[in-house]
């Protein structure tokens, strides 16, 4: 019987992680913890905690006490507000997967999954179809931290045998939960904008291609990798999986199907300069190999979606 720890559960990629995990391994199995309160839906449907990843000693305590078997990691410092506080954003970033590992190796928990980004990649990289294997110089933080991170979960799995998993995540776009703080963020704001003001205006300019990625997809992808058969996986720092590529422009042109009139303006800040760093498009032919990974959203399907389910939640808040 498993028993799984998912820290960052009130985040954009927990709150939703968590219900998806209650669904195959059943409520009371999934324990949810966060630094702050989580969602209603995450609390009532299975236990939830206050936990700060950093109180190593209440970590340990909690690993034990629920014979915790497969933790997931994902509290994090984002790429724009890394740059604000980049020394203490290393610190928890580093910290909380370095307490992780150590703990997991000590106390014998079977599987870890922490997430890494598309930000491990920097100028040196070829930005169009990324491949799995190529220059890593990331120049933010985030990246720096997301770069280090990979090497540790690799070092712990060939020296300890640990059995920790990680993708590269593309920018995530959800409706659940903000995210707060991201690069690729403007493509979540953008919806409640649209839905609440028929207007938005951009942090990145117009022709910024990123590679990105709907949520429910960027879900199955964790689940999937996290049950492969541990000889398929061939890849022990972190898989770049790949979903969607669009920029500012051609994602309002999409939202201004639905909203006639949406207008966007552009108004470049640092994220800029991030943006910039950061590929156009991933190639994930290894993970297509080792674990049969495929996206399934476009950005029609995607955009349609958002809308409408933004929409709901701006209603129901009024
Ligand atoms: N979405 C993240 C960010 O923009 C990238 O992993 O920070």
């Amino acid at each position: 019987m498993e028993k799984i720890l998912v820290i960052g559960a009130a985040g954009q990629i927990g709150s939703e992680l968590t219900l998806a995990l209650r669904n195959v391994y059943g409520d009371s199995n999934v324990y949810a913890t966060d630094i702050k309160d989580a969602p209603k839906d995450v609390k009532k449907s299975g236990p939830f905690q206050i936990l700060d990843v950093m109180d190593e000693k209440r970590l340990i305590h909690f690993v034990i006490r629920y014979k915790i078997t497969q933790i997931y990691l994902l509290a994090a410092v984002l790429s724009g507000n890394a740059e604000r506080l980049p020394l203490q954003a290393w610190d928890i970033n580093m910290r909380s997967l370095l307490n992780i590992l150590d703990l997991a190796r000590e106390v014998g928990v079977k599987k870890i999954f922490w997430p890494s980004s598309i930000a491990v990649f920097g100028l040196t990289t070829p930005k169009i179809n990324t491949p799995q294997l190529t220059f890593t110089e990331p120049n933010t933080v985030y990246g720096i931290s997301k770069l280090a991170g990979e090497r540790w979960c690799e070092y712990y799995y060939k020296r300890f045998s640990l059995d920790v998993r990680s993708i590269r995540y593309p920018g995530l776009i959800s409706y659940k939960t903000e995210a707060g703080g991201g690069t690729t963020d403007y493509a979540v704001e953008i919806f409640y904008d649209a839905v609440e003001k028929g207007k938005y205006e951009c942090f990145l300019k117009p022709d910024t291609k990123l590679p990105m990625m709907f949520m429910p997809d960027a879900i199955r992808a964790t689940i999937e990798l996290m049950e492969a058969n541990e000889n398929k996986l061939s890849i022990r720092s972190s898989y770049n999986i790949s979903g969607i590529t669009f920029d500012p422009k051609e994602l309002s042109d999409e939202i201004k199907k639905s909203v006639p009139g949406f207008e966007i303006t552009y108004k470049p800040d640092f994220r800029q300069a991030i943006a910039e760093s950061w590929p156009q498009s991933i190639d994930d032919s290894v993970a297509r190999n080792d674990w049969n990974w495929k996206h399934e959203y476009d950005l029609e399907k995607m955009t349609r979606i958002m809308l409408e389910e933004t929409g709901k939640k701006l209603e129901k808040a009024k």
